[in-house]
């Protein structure tokens, strides 16, 4: 068994976005996420500090790997979950989301876990509640776990997350994902590229103080670390893109365009990834080059980390 650990607290009640944690809140889920990390790696995988507990996971929209994380983080901290399925659920009956909201509040959660499709879903949701919530991805907005397990993922990976050189590539102007790394990594001094296809330029692009390309070979020239985002098709519906192999050709990382990072750059992506349209098939599944893995398991400790810090 492994030795007990001290639960830090935050500014926030809330985990709405990265853009309001401070660098010390990042700084304390980050060390937490590193005491999980080595308990998930022991044979018994139990830290019951959330035990009589009540988390929901209120998903809006599909996924795997985030409802799935949340769902094994707050298991292994003893908490009771409940996946709300919103297919059978009576939203599709017509019930607003503050009915389901005030009825899901009733049953007296200690945290309700949001992914939604609309921006700041996770706020109005709060407003309701009177437990905290933690935002699972909403809309073009924010997905702050993701961005804490990537961070993550960097440092544990021997770097140190002030003065790497970060490419963000691919599908920026409808990616949460990118948003959330943008806030995050700004805040530890990183610094941060936006490179993307003329198609895919944000539309918010003066709020960001990014340098950008519209190449993938110069956006990612000498970075530390190439990021490449999933297309966002389900965000997409009056604009027209090239065919996957026209996509692919001009902006899927490839072991050949990967020559020109650091020799030792990481790949990240958040996944689900699109094989051979984002990222070279073989070069995903390369362990000396894709961390896209290990974002996955350092993923469950970050969210245990973020569930044991914000339930009361
Ligand atoms: C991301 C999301 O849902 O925003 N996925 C995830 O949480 N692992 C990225 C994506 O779907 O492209």
């Amino acid at each position: 068994m492994i030795e007990k650990v001290n639960i830090p607290e935050i500014s926030q009640k809330h985990l709405h976005g990265i853009k309001d944690l401070t660098v010390d809140d990042i700084n304390k889920i980050l060390e937490l996420s590193n005491f999980f990390k080595l308990n998930n790696r022991e044979k018994d995988k139990n830290y019951p500090i959330l035990k009589g507990r009540t988390i929901i996971n209120l998903f809006f929209e599909p996924s795997t790997r985030t409802l799935i994380s949340f769902e094994i983080a707050a298991k292994r901290l003893g908490a009771d979950v409940i996946n709300m399925n919103i297919e059978g659920s009576s939203l599709r009956k017509g019930e607003s989301l503050q009915d389901t909201a005030n009825t899901l509040g009733a049953m007296n959660p200690d945290l309700v876990v949001i992914r939604h499709g609309i921006d700041n879903a996770t706020k109005q949701i709060s407003e309701i509640l009177s437990c905290p919530v933690i935002n699972a991805g909403e809309g073009i907005n924010e997905h702050p776990t993701q961005a804490l397990l990537d961070a993550y993922t960097i440092i544990n990976n021997e770097r140190n997350l002030e003065n790497i050189t970060v490419a963000i590539c691919g599908d920026l102007e409808h990616s949460r994902v990118a948003r959330s790394n943008y806030y995050l990594l700004k805040k530890m001094k990183s610094n941060v590229r936006f490179v993307y296809p003329e198609f895919f330029k944000p539309k918010d692009l003066d709020k960001y103080d990014v340098e950008t390309f519209t190449n993938l070979e110069k956006g990612i020239t000498d970075a530390d670390i190439v990021m490449m985002l999933r297309i966002q098709n389900e965000r997409i519906s009056d604009m027209k893109l090239p065919s996957k192999e026209s996509y692919f050709e001009k902006f899927g990382l490839t072991y050949k365009k990967l020559k020109l990072a650091k020799p030792d750059a990481l790949v990240l992506h958040p996944g689900p990834i699109n094989r051979n349209v984002e990222i070279e098939d073989s070069l995903a599944d390369d362990i000396d080059k894709s961390v896209i893995n290990e974002q996955v398991e350092n993923g469950v400790a970050v969210r245990m980390a973020c569930l044991s810090i914000m339930v009361k």
